[in-house]
């Protein structure tokens, strides 16, 4: 059981009526709740709770049309998802209780004056590093468009200016992260066909490939629900066309493919994106074709040139600069 659902358990009484769960973690508090109902952006997370919980989570990122009569968040990664989450749950609550779980590692102190618009935040629980924060609503505020908070940058691309579009919580929000420029600049003598963008992010590397090589079909592929907008408003922005899904690592996606684009996900400490990132790279051969190719960009600290070699053939590095490197191996 996530700690954060055991400290939710402590005062279980709380949470026995119609409570929606955001942002819920995989584990058995539908079971134990049960006539809570989830809402979740993650799509390993919507698979693992569909399996055991049928009908009883919401994927996406809209708040789920039903209704509920307290919400309970789960701290999301970013301050800006968070306030985008609060304010559609507290939208939809006047009167009643949103509660806000975090671990203190993630900031739960500071996120908990978030709540501070919709009334007077209390602390309710502190336990298994965790805290509880609650409030009242006492002024339900209007629900925020979540395009309202997207925002956009324009990149100078060779064959002209691209609009990246990213909502919050989405990686590199608002600005392109180094690592991809990097691979932006390498994303010459692609095989053609069918490429993907392995962890897309909003998009700025599967619109580029779209942009440069028309004729191919690009596919767009993201854990996140908010990841997954993110790349369907930048590609709408463009005037572009490629599919755009949600899925859970390189399973989620399509055989056959001439060459995988990625900027794969790496973050110190947490396990699941290193197998996200592992999994690619044993399994990439399995989804490319016959002389189809692998082109990463990572941290150059980072020693994927072996893994790629075992499972996939020989791998040169393309590139390096500002402590990234680009790898490319091809499918023998
Ligand atoms: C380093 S970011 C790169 C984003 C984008 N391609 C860019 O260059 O800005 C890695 C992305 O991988 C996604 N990701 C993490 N785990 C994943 C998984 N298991 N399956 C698919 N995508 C995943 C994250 O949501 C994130 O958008």
């Amino acid at each position: 059981m996530d700690p954060r659902s055991e400290v939710l358990l402590r005062q279980a009484e709380l949470f026995q009526g119609s409570v929606l769960l955001a942002g819920l973690p995989a584990d058995d508090l539908l079971g134990r709740l049960p006539a809570a109902h989830g809402w979740c952006w993650h799509a390993g997370d919507q698979a693992a709770l569909d399996a055991r919980f049928a009908e009883r989570s919401h994927f996406g990122v809209n708040v789920p049309q039903r209704e509920f009569h307290s919400a309970v968040v789960f701290l999301p990664k970013s301050k800006d998802l968070t306030d985008y989450i609060l304010n559609a749950v507290a939208s939809r609550l006047e009167g009643r209780e949103v509660f806000l779980v975090g671990e203190k590692k993630s900031g739960i102190e500071g996120a908990a004056k978030q709540l501070n618009p919709f009334g007077k935040p209390r602390k309710l629980d502190s336990a298994r590093h965790c805290q509880l924060w609650q409030v009242t609503v006492a002024n339900a505020p209007a629900a925020k468009p979540l395009e309202s908070l997207a925002q956009a940058y324009e990149l100078p691309l060779a064959e002209g200016p691209l609009k990246v579009i990213s909502l919050p919580g989405v990686f590199s929000h608002g600005r392109l992260d180094r690592g991809s420029a990097l691979l932006l600049e390498h994303l010459d003598k692609l095989p053609s066909g069918h490429l993907l963008d392995f962890g897309c992010g909003a998009g700025v590397l599967g619109a580029a490939v779209k942009r440069r090589y028309p004729h191919n079909q690009v596919t767009l592929l993201d854990v996140d629900a908010f990841a997954a907008a993110s790349s369907r408003l930048t590609l709408a922005a463009n005037g572009l066309e490629a599919d755009v899904i949600t899925g859970d690592g390189i399973d989620a996606a399509p055989m056959g493919l001439s060459a995988i684009l990625s900027n794969p996900p790496f973050h110190v400490g947490v396990h699941t994106d290193y197998f996200a990132t592992e999994n690619l790279l044993r399994k990439a051969a399995k989804h490319l074709k016959n002389g189809g190719e692998l082109r990463l960009v990572a941290n150059s600290f980072l020693k994927y040139q072996p893994l790629i070699e075992e499972h996939l053939g020989v791998c040169a590095i393309k590139a390096e600069g500002q402590g990234f490197r680009i790898y490319r191996a091809k499918r023998g």
